[in-house]
């Protein structure tokens, strides 16, 4: 099913000058960037976006690393696009994180780990909501979308 889903580009990939590099990922992969804006983080967005995390002791370490710099999120759009992403970004822990993923690959931190990308289709509906306003999601679609899946993936 063609799904969107939110990623968040941590401070750990804004500071460490990763971007680039992940957004790469993401386009050679076929997805699609349905929105994209850079914003600066407060206490309010974090708990509401890491709800199941506020009683954890490294809570406020957590939002303290969230707030370093600002971030960029993201929107990506394509087929399973919620379970693609999460798998190219691998386990929590980058010291885990299979070497492929991007954490993986970029990170050896349990908090400092790169990027953030939502784990299910209600998450996702409910992450895109809290950092997007409906009119900076755009609903288009490459032309070349015809060589990235066949007419039944898309149905
Ligand atoms: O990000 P993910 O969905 O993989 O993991 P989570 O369990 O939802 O935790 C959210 C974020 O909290 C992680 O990505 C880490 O940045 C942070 N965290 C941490 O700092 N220390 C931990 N022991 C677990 C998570
Ligand atoms: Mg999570």
């Amino acid at each position: 099913m063609m799904e969107k889903t939110l990623v968040i580009f941590k401070p750990s990939a804004m500071e460490r000058g990763f971007v680039g590099q992940i957004l790469a990922r993401f386009q050679q992969k076929g997805l699609i960037i349905a929105g994209i804006k850079m914003m600066q983080l407060d206490e309010n967005i974090l708990r509401e976006h890491y709800s199941h995390l506020t009683g954890k002791s490294f809570f406020p370490l957590l939002l303290k690393s969230m707030m370093a710099s600002p971030v960029i999120v993201m929107c990506l759009k394509g087929v399973d696009a919620i379970n693609v992403v999460r798998l190219m970004t691998g386990a929590t822990n980058g010291r885990e994180a299979l070497p492929g993923t991007i954490r993986g690959d970029f990170s050896s931190s349990n908090q400092e780990n790169i990027i953030h990308a939502s784990s299910s289709p209600e998450d996702a509906e409910a992450e895109i909501k809290r950092f997007f306003r409906a009119e900076e999601i755009f609903d288009w679609t490459p032309a070349s979308i015809g060589f990235v899946y066949s007419p039944l993936e898309m149905q």
